[in-house]
């Protein structure tokens, strides 16, 4: 068994209910952010950390995920022809290996815990990464490398959190610590969208994971819970019982780009990060304010 991590599950099924009617005909996960779809820069931090195989769970109407990721021999020609390099070199820039993806249907919307359950015969026998691509993420060290690093520190399983307001809590997983001492920690407890005023701690799941493949048995006998959908989360506290879990606060700043507004916010603050564009940008957000 491998215990590199070495395969990312990316779950990109779901219907985008919070993006209509723009995810309507669009997989919500290829929206832009400036230039570039949500999942390009996800799989660019995931490359970042060594991850070689992704995993992607679609849905009907995701077709358009997996042709992102194909050659496009009439693009590319056409800008090879013009001598367009630059712009040919961004558009091969997402180009994986072949046989480096895989796609697997979830045939039914029954949570993120049945869906990372359908990666288990891609995966088998080794530690593995969750991506919740809808959660962008900037950062100097990729937010993924950040997590396998702390993975060859302490082995086990990771969870990436960060602090949210306590109104935002209901939202999300939340974790709560065995004490606090620096960025990685020791986790006690976990809970899927606790009630308002209920949660264990402002830390919620951030949406990058390192874990066991010890999960997907749990997993399949996973019941239902939050919001009546089989959720990751409850099979990682039965996993919890024999397994360590360290959370890790990471250094960088989160888009939830399955928010309108938080996919506007990460259009400005990723426009403003690119060094060629900056200026203009800064510019035409100047004079619309
Ligand atoms: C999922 C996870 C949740 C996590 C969140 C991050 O929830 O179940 O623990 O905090 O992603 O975005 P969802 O957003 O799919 O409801």
């Amino acid at each position: 068994m491998s215990t590199r991590v070495r395969k990312a599950v990316l779950p990109v099924a779901g219907l985008g209910t919070r993006m209509l009617p723009v995810a309507r005909a669009t997989p919500k996960n290829l929206l832009n952010v400036f230039d570039r779809p949500i999942l390009s820069y996800v799989i660019e931090e995931a490359r970042a950390a060594g991850i070689e195989h992704f995993v992607f769970i679609t849905s009907r109407g995701q077709g358009p995920v997996e042709d992102y990721f194909d050659g496009n021999p009439e693009i590319e020609e056409a800008l090879a022809a013009k001598g367009k390099d630059d712009l040919l070199a961004q558009v091969r820039h997402d180009l994986l290996p072949p046989g480096s993806m895989s796609f697997v249907r979830q045939m039914a919307p029954l949570g993120l815990g049945h869906a990372v359950w359908c990666a288990r015969d891609i995966v088998g026998d080794e530690p593995f990464a969750v991506i919740l691509p809808d959660m962008l993420m900037m950062a100097q060290k990729p937010a993924l490398a950040q997590a396998v690093a702390a993975y060859e520190q302490v082995g086990g399983n990771i969870v990436v959190v960060e602090p949210v307001p306590e109104s935002e809590t209901h939202k999300y997983g939340i974790v709560a610590l065995d004490g606090k001492g620096g960025r990685l920690n020791r986790m006690t407890a976990m809970v899927e969208k606790p009630a308002p005023g209920t949660a264990p701690s402002n830390l919620i799941i951030s949406g990058r994971y390192i874990l066991q493949p010890d999960i997907f048995a749990l997993l399949e006998k996973q019941g239902k819970g939050s919001g009546g959908e089989i959720q990751l989360t409850d099979s990682m506290v039965e996993l919890m019982k024999t397994q360590d879990f360290h959370a890790l606060e990471y250094d960088g700043t989160t888009f939830d780009c399955g928010d309108k507004i938080g996919l506007l916010r990460a259009n400005v603050a990723f426009a403003l990060q690119r060094p060629e564009f900056a200026e203009a940008a800064r510019k035409a957000i100047g004079e619309l304010l």
